[in-house]
């Protein structure tokens, strides 16, 4: 479970309350001139010249800090404090370093976001809820009012600092009226879900509704509320959009609201999101839109037998079958092989808790005795396919093969020792980790990778022996 923090919206409010404070004190102590940290906000100190140079060129370096508007690209970059945001952008809170960062929101974002979501948690802080526009347009505000040096102009200034550093409470009226608000994530889901479902959203508004709605939905909590005022299903019929991108990031809300929730993974199955994501799987998409959907499929069918037995009743495995063999998708191949070993291994560790525990009347126990899925693998061609998978390149999609080919095995045994392609690719494959285990050992892993792999297969060869 990843770590969090504070909700994207606390963590705004916080920074807010944080400006108020020092507004605030700036307001009630204009006349003291004690600190240097307050020199920023205090351009008194420059009117009364009592301030030696140095002094000085530090406000100045200080002033065209604060008043530096950010240029995002589309990569994320790191926010100095003070740094202004032009409206429109993305900002989130990277939460293994602590900074806060900017980018550009465009429409291929997404993919870029999905690489920082792999870095580290985000916390989005929705640039909606204010706008950057009026944080802007005070600062040019305040830049008037520092520059202005002459004394006879200081009344003017006077006024026009008191008009920017208004009374705690009237800014604080004025941000309620910017909606800077503390939202529940509940009041932030409903709002994502109203985006998103609005028909006068426009798709890039949809996309961002649906990559941050992907944040709060990894908390349990948050997926059941996600139910309860039907904002699942709005998330779900997504998957029936006829733009590909929003049945893409639809799955990936999905993805993240199934796992390991089950209250969420029911609902599902009665809101008729199996049938839509085997649909997606079975015709014509983008290669990303199939990631997701299958990310997605996977949390549905995880620990969850029912939705296994219906995945069965609805020809998913033929579905994976196509993806496996298909040349657009054949990448693909790793993540359905793993899939399938989960579930065979997820009913296996059934089997053995209830035997563990002499109780094989659990309600869950019967449920996967429905699945018939060893039976189902064998007949539809699984044991060929998974056998000639074993001829990938890489060393992890080999691994998951084997380790498939392991939990196979009584189910495949004929078909196994019948291949003579598999026993070719074992034998090849022997001597060539024969070689990589004892590099390895030299190198003074004694249990290392490539030992592993060794071992699975010489023991898949004794057994076909
Ligand atoms: C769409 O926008 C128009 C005008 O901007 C507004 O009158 C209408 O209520 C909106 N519809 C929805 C579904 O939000
Ligand atoms: C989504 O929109 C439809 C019609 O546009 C509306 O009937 C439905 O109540 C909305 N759902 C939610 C959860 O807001
Ligand atoms: C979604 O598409 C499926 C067919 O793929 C169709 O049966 C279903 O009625 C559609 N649902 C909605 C809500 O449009």
């Amino acid at each position: 479970v990843a770590p969090r923090g504070l909700p994207p919206s606390r963590m705004a409010s916080l920074g807010i309350l944080l400006g108020l404070l020092i507004t605030s004190c700036f307001t009630f102590c204009l006349s003291c001139q004690n600190s240097n940290e307050f020199a920023l906000t205090n351009p008194e100190k420059r009117s009364t010249k009592e301030s030696d140079s140095k002094k000085t060129k530090a406000e100045e370096e200080l002033d065209t800090e604060v008043l530096e508007v950010f240029h995002p690209t589309q990569e994320w970059q790191a926010l100095r404090p003070g740094q202004a945001v032009p409206a429109g952008s993305h900002v989130r809170l990277n939460l293994q370093t602590g900074a806060r960062e900017v980018k550009r929101q465009q429409e291929d974002k997404f993919q870029s976001d999905l690489k920082g979501l792999k870095k580290g948690r985000r916390l989005d802080i929705n640039t909606n809820t204010y706008t950057s526009q009026d944080l802007k347009s005070a600062l040019a505000k305040f830049k008037e009012g520092a520059q202005m040096e002459n004394s006879k102009e200081e009344q003017a200034r006077q006024a026009k600092v008191k008009q920017l550093f208004r009374p705690i409470e009237e800014l604080k009226k004025e941000f309620d009226e910017l909606n800077v608000v503390i939202e529940t994530d509940m009041q932030i889901m409903v709002r994502l879900i109203n985006k998103f479902n609005s028909s006068n959203s426009s798709l890039e508004e949809k996309i961002a509704a649906l990559f941050d709605l992907e944040y709060y939905v990894h908390q349990m909590d948050n997926a059941q509320d996600l139910l309860s005022f039907g904002g699942l299903q709005v998330v779900i019929n997504g998957l029936n959009s006829t733009e590909p991108l929003v049945k893409e990031y639809a799955a990936f809300v999905l993805g993240a609201a199934f796992s390991s929730n089950p209250k969420v993974q029911v609902e599902a199955i009665e809101g008729g999101a199996l049938q839509k994501l085997l649909v997606i799987l079975a015709t014509e998409q983008p290669l990303t839109a199939k990631k997701k959907v299958l990310f997605a499929l996977c949390s549905l069918l995880r620990h969850f037998p029912y939705a296994q037995q219906q995945f069965l009743k609805l020809g998913g495995l033929q579905v994976l079958r196509s993806l496996v063999q298909e040349k657009s998708t054949k990448v693909l191949a790793v993540r359905v092989v793993t899939l399938l070993y989960d579930l065979v291994t997820e009913k296996m560790f059934a089997e053995e808790e209830a035997e563990l525990t002499q109780d094989s009347s659990s309600e869950k126990l019967q449920q996967y005795r429905q699945v018939h899925l060893l039976p189902e693998l064998r007949e539809q061609g699984w044991c060929e396919i998974t056998a000639h998978l074993l001829a990938l390149p890489e060393h992890d999609a080999r691994e998951k093969v084997l380790q498939t080919l392991g939990v196979l095995l009584t189910t495949c045994w004929d078909h196994y020792r019948q291949d003579p392609q598999l026993s070719r690719t074992l034998g090849s494959l022997q001597s060539e980790y024969q070689a990589l285990a004892s590099l390895e050992l030299q190198e003074g892993e004694d249990e290392g990778y490539f030992r592993e792999l060794l071992a699975s297969i010489n023991n898949l060869l004794k057994e076909l022996r």
